[in-house]
């Protein structure tokens, strides 16, 4: 037998769904050798974890802190520590992740009920405000601040004051918008978040920051039945991240190392700062995907920073041209899901990944692509209405 070869992926412009490119820093930090999960120093950077966390969510909560696993271990961690056999939850689903979390209700044994908008629309409270009504007593709300798969951002303020009018909690996945555009969980009053490490915070995946208010809380302390996961059972999760340390699992020391420098990366570039380069860049995205004939297709003023949806041209094949941006000029785009599976590309403009640089480039190379693949693009357009944007709009 020929010996396994060595590891050697190619080198690749991630602007995909995510991963997002990780800074040489946070790939530094990882190779720094172990210390153990319980060493004083380690238990040193757990607290600074968490009060970097408490930061990039706007927080004052206690219980703030990275769950082991990826963006679908902080939903389940969510979920499962709230939710107890018989208990009703309202999920909005308008893509593939209020799907999953409606998925995960119903396997904690909770009552679900739907609230559905078309995918790329955002959820209308209206229809919030129904379904809450026609439960009796509603356990909580959950929704997708940041729905990845359509580019759709949902303002979140209303459904809070709604699903605590009806004596509910508010739950919020944040694994799109984290560190890329505004998340204020306490201005907001979110209950329970939760997000993901290689999207806006630009670590690579594996940790799931989570963070539970007091009300979260106070559900947890009164529940009647253990947590079904004994993995994400925050009730013992949090005797490790708080004053007892007592040994729950072996934290990911290596994955903690990144995370923590991907946090102070933030914190040194400021979250106003960094919410202004993503907005900025996404904007000049935009005016460069007009001037060569494409629109982006989620709900106009609701269009993400983060991911840009963008209506795949009738008769232009989806995967040549994400085959050829690969190919050629080593990008990664990500393909429609769903219901928008051939329909939509989706061009993630992620922390490390949203920079003027790769707008340029991504634009340049679709005007070089598309013209191949059927669809007329005068050269040059799409990168000249960029840099439009870009003088008009200086850098903060
Ligand atoms: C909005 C949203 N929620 C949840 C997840 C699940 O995260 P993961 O794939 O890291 O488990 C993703 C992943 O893309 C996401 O975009």
């Amino acid at each position: 037998m020929p010996p396994t070869p060595p590891l050697e992926p190619p080198a690749r412009v991630l602007l995909g769904p995510g991963p997002s490119t990780v800074s040489p820093r946070v790939l530094r930090a990882m190779s720094i050798p172990l210390v153990g999960h319980l060493d004083p120093a380690f238990l040193r950077i757990m607290d600074e974890t968490k009060r970097l966390l408490q930061f990039a969510f706007q927080t004052r909560n206690e219980l703030t802190i990275p769950i082991s696993g990826t963006g679908s271990a902080g939903m389940e961690a969510c979920l499962v520590n709230l939710l107890e056999p018989g208990d009703e939850a309202v999920v909005c689903i308008n893509g593939v992740f209020g799907t999953r979390m409606a998925d995960i209700v119903e396997r904690c044994g909770a009552t679900l009920v739907k609230v559905e908008a078309p995918w790329g629309r955002v959820i209308d409270p209206a229809d919030v405000a129904a379904a809450l009504k026609r439960c009796q007593r509603p356990k909580l709300l959950a929704i997708v601040h940041a729905e990845t798969s359509t580019g759709a951002w949902q303002p979140i303020e209303e459904m809070s004051k709604l699903a605590h009018g009806a004596g509910g909690l508010l739950v919020v996945d944040t694994v799109t918008s984290l560190g890329g555009c505004p998340v204020r969980v306490d201005d907001w009053g979110i209950d329970a978040c939760y997000s993901g490490t290689q999207k806006c915070l630009s670590c690579p995946p594996g940790l799931s920051p989570v963070t539970f208010g007091a009300r979260a809380i106070e559900v947890l302390r009164h529940r009647k039945s253990k947590v079904q996961s004994w993995y994400l059972d925050l009730t013992m999760i949090e005797k490790y991240w708080g004053a007892e340390r007592v040994y729950h699992h072996t934290a990911p020391i290596t994955m903690n190392y990144a995370l923590y420098e991907a946090l102070r990366i933030v914190e040194e570039e400021g979250l106003e700062a960094r919410w202004a380069r993503h907005e900025r860049n996404h904007q000049a995205l935009k005016a460069g995907l007009a001037a060569i004939g494409l629109t982006i297709a989620s709900q106009e003023s609701h269009q993400l920073w983060t991911l840009n949806s963008v209506r795949i041209p009738d008769g232009i094949d989806d995967a040549r041209v994400r085959g050829a941006l690969l190919e050629e000029f080593s990008i990664e785009i990500g393909g429609g899901l769903g219901p928008l599976k051939g329909k939509t590309w989706r061009i993630g403009l992620m922390g490390e990944s949203s920079t003027v640089a790769n707008v340029l480039l991504v634009l340049s190379a679709l005007e070089r692509v598309l013209p191949r693949c059927g669809h007329a693009v005068s050269a040059g357009a799409g990168v000249a209405a960029a840099q439009r944007v870009y003088a008009e709009q200086p850098p903060p």
